[in-house]
């Protein structure tokens, strides 16, 4: 008789401990922490496809090389490196159809992102001059692009159908 109650208990408490066990696995499942991202960042969304999302972050690490490239050049009045380095964030029609790709889906980018590289161009031109202090006022500019552009946008990863649904509302807007 003991035996027995001391089993119903055992299978209850087991019953009672695996319920527990679902609603707390549950809870992880709703809480996506992505979204709880989305939602404390009120930047606005640069809707991106994975890929592009890749690609757009390795060519921001690649204008942070070209900074301190830069720098580095600039301690040594090596102009010509100078050149050479920001020229890598210059303007050139590639670079502008593929900010036209990045923005697609998001109204301003594109537009920030062209006055960013001409910025850019701008140091290039006063290296050439070997205008040290035009050198170091074009690289503010371009500075002050960078971190304006930060301030507003941020990516936000989508699939295909929601980037198409974000280019298409936007192209509805510029005709
Ligand atoms: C037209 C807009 C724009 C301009 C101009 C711009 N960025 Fe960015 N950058 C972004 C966006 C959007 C992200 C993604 C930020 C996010 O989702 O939090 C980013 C991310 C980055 C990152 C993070 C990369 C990673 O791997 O996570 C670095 C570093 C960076 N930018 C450097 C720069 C530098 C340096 C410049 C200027 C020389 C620059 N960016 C100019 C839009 C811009």
């Amino acid at each position: 008789m003991n035996l027995k109650f001391f089993i119903t208990g055992l299978v209850m408490f087991s019953v009672a401990l695996g319920t527990i066990n679902l609603l707390a696995n549950e809870q992880t499942n709703t809480t996506d922490p992505r979204t709880d991202l989305e939602t404390m960042d009120k930047r606005t969304p640069v809707p991106l496809l994975p890929h592009m999302a890749l690609h757009q972050k390795q060519n921001m690490r690649e204008h942070l090389e070209s900074i301190q490239g830069i720098i580095t050049a600039l301690q040594k009045k090596d102009f010509k490196s100078i050149a050479e380095a920001a020229s890598k964030m210059g303007f050139t029609p590639e670079m502008g159809r593929m900010c036209e790709h990045m923005g697609a889906g998001a109204p301003g980018f594109t537009e920030r992102a062209i006055r960013f590289h001409k910025t850019a161009d701008t140091i290039v031109l006063a290296a050439k001059r070997h205008d040290q202090k035009g050198v170091f006022t074009s690289l503010n500019n371009t500075l002050t692009q960078c971190t304006s552009c930060h301030a507003i946008y941020r990516q936000q990863v989508v699939n295909e159908e929601t980037m198409k649904l974000f280019s298409d509302k936007i192209s509805r807007h510029s005709h």
